[in-house]
């Protein structure tokens, strides 16, 4: 299975995200971590600046909305250019309704669960999105380390995946490093946000090239 990776601007420098964006431009996506302090202890950007950088990135944006009301604010990032919009199971009162909602404006669906929200009530709706988001940390913070009590929850999803016969991606995010990936795509998911690991990393297109070898090895082997 081809391993996507989608590298967090989070631990990007936020006065130079247009040349950081630039810099990640061997990626599948670009992960953009919107957070609104009140679903999560930390605050990023919105839509204003949301909108320049869908203009400028040389890869597709993956959006990962970190906020309340979901159902109020997502389908704007869709409209801005995103690629892929995600938003919290927890948050999102009719999440079903929203998904509809992002797909007709164009923008794939992507549903996420934090480490202690379980996935068995979404599998009956896996037709409903194209991308199921397995946090592996506790959303808010880059820098965190990856949950391994995650992985069984990845490998149900994946199983409930393969038997539904859809094309939904895993996508996996927070603590995903060279010491973790393998693990994550070992248990089925495909895509890779790394926020610390590459903007961390000496070389950032040496490490996004990395990352992709280590899943697509590991995923391969099963
Ligand atoms: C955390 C964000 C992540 C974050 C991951 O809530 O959703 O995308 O940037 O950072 P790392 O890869 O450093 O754990
Ligand atoms: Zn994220």
């Amino acid at each position: 299975m081809a391993a996507l990776i989608a590298p967090s601007i989070l631990s990007a420098d936020f006065a130079n995200l247009e040349r950081d964006l630039n810099a990640i431009s061997t990626a599948d996506y670009a992960h953009v971590d919107v957070m609104d302090n009140h679903f999560v202890p930390n605050l990023t950007i919105g839509l204003p600046v949301f909108e320049r950088l869908a203009q400028v990135s040389p890869v597709p944006i993956d959006a990962h909305l970190m906020i309340e009301d979901p159902d109020r604010w997502a389908p704007a990032y869709a409209e801005a250019g995103a690629a892929s919009v995600t938003f919290h199971a927890e948050a999102a009162a009719a999440p079903v309704r929203l998904a509809r909602e992002l797909r007709r404006l164009g923008a794939r669906a992507g549903l996420a669960l934090r480490p202690a929200t379980p996935v068995e009530p979404f599998l009956d709706l896996l037709a409903e999105v194209d991308m199921i988001l397995v946090m592996t940390v506790e959303p808010g913070f880059g820098g965190q380390s990856f949950i391994d009590g995650t992985l069984p929850k990845i490998r149900r999803a994946r199983e409930a995946v393969s038997e539904s016969g859809l094309d939904v991606w895993i996508q996996v995010d927070g603590g995903v490093s060279r010491s973790t990936i393998e693990r994550a795509a070992d248990a089925g998911a495909n895509v890779f946000v790394a926020g610390s690991a590459v903007y961390g990393a000496e070389s950032v297109p040496g490490e996004i090239q990395a990352l992709r070898e280590l899943a697509e090895a590991s995923a391969h082997a099963h």
